[in-house]
């Protein structure tokens, strides 16, 4: 059920089904009632944590990176399904950082740690991150100004982490906009994940109409060369 718990917060509940005779997983989001884009669940986070849910066979005790994480639906789905999970946000937005945790909280997934990110910037909390197996990103290329500064931040994280994987979904906005040379500037290659091959491809998904008809797409990035 939804609805407000305070005056700031609007808690969202979602629950991914089973498809393989396990038990469901329902987690519950706060959003903030405030304009910036970090204070919500985007359509793209929904698709996201999908592809985690299908995914968490292979999850397990993995370590687990969101980028641009604001109320980080995806990685806390990660982290219920057993990964060791850290949530980072914009370095400038300590109030998305605070989402990040306050979603932990209402999940109980202690285990989270929550750091500043800054796409495109090589800090001491970038340098200092342990190796990681898998990184998220819902909807980060929304403003294509930034999409070289994301794909700096991955190819970065790849070379240290060669075998690593960035799972990625985006919201067509524009058919203008593309990475596709973006990506191969930065040693990058990607693969497009089909939604309906892990039952995505639906306008109401996880018991939310979030999805809707927007076209979302799906893709996971690699690095080019492993060296
Ligand atoms: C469209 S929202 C998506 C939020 C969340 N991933 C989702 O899908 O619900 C974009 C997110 O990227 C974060 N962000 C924006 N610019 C950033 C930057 N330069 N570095 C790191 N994070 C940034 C925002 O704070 C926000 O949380």
């Amino acid at each position: 059920m939804n609805g407000p718990v305070s005056a700031r917060f609007v808690h969202k509940t979602f629950t991914f089904e089973s498809h393989d005779g396990t038990l469901p997983l329902t987690v519950s989001i706060p959003e903030v009632l405030d304009l910036q884009y970090g204070m919500y669940v985007w359509p793209c986070a929904v698709v996201l944590a999908q592809y985690v849910w299908i995914a968490k066979e292979k999850l397990q005790k993995k370590s687990v990176l969101e980028l641009g994480a604001g109320v980080s639906l995806p990685g806390v789905v990660a982290a219920k399904c057993g990964a060791q999970v850290i949530l980072s946000d914009s370095a400038e937005l300590p109030l998305c950082q605070n989402n990040c945790k306050q979603s932990c909280e209402v999940n109980d997934v202690d285990s989270v740690t929550v750091v500043g990110l800054t796409w495109g910037q090589v800090s001491p909390e970038l340098l200092s991150l342990p190796l990681v197996d898998v990184i998220l990103g819902s909807d980060v290329f929304y403003e294509p100004e930034d999409f070289e500064d994301v794909l700096v931040t991955i190819s970065f994280l790849l070379k240290r982490n060669p075998y690593a994987q960035f799972w990625t979904t985006y919201q067509e906005r524009s058919t203008d906009w593309s990475v596709e040379a973006l990506l191969h500037k930065w040693n990058l290659k990607c693969i497009d994940i089909p939604l309906e091959t892990f039952h995505a491809n639906r306008n109401q998904l996880a018991g939310s109409a979030l999805p809707g008809d927007h076209t979302i797409q799906m893709m996971i990035v690699t690095a080019k060369s492993k060296t």
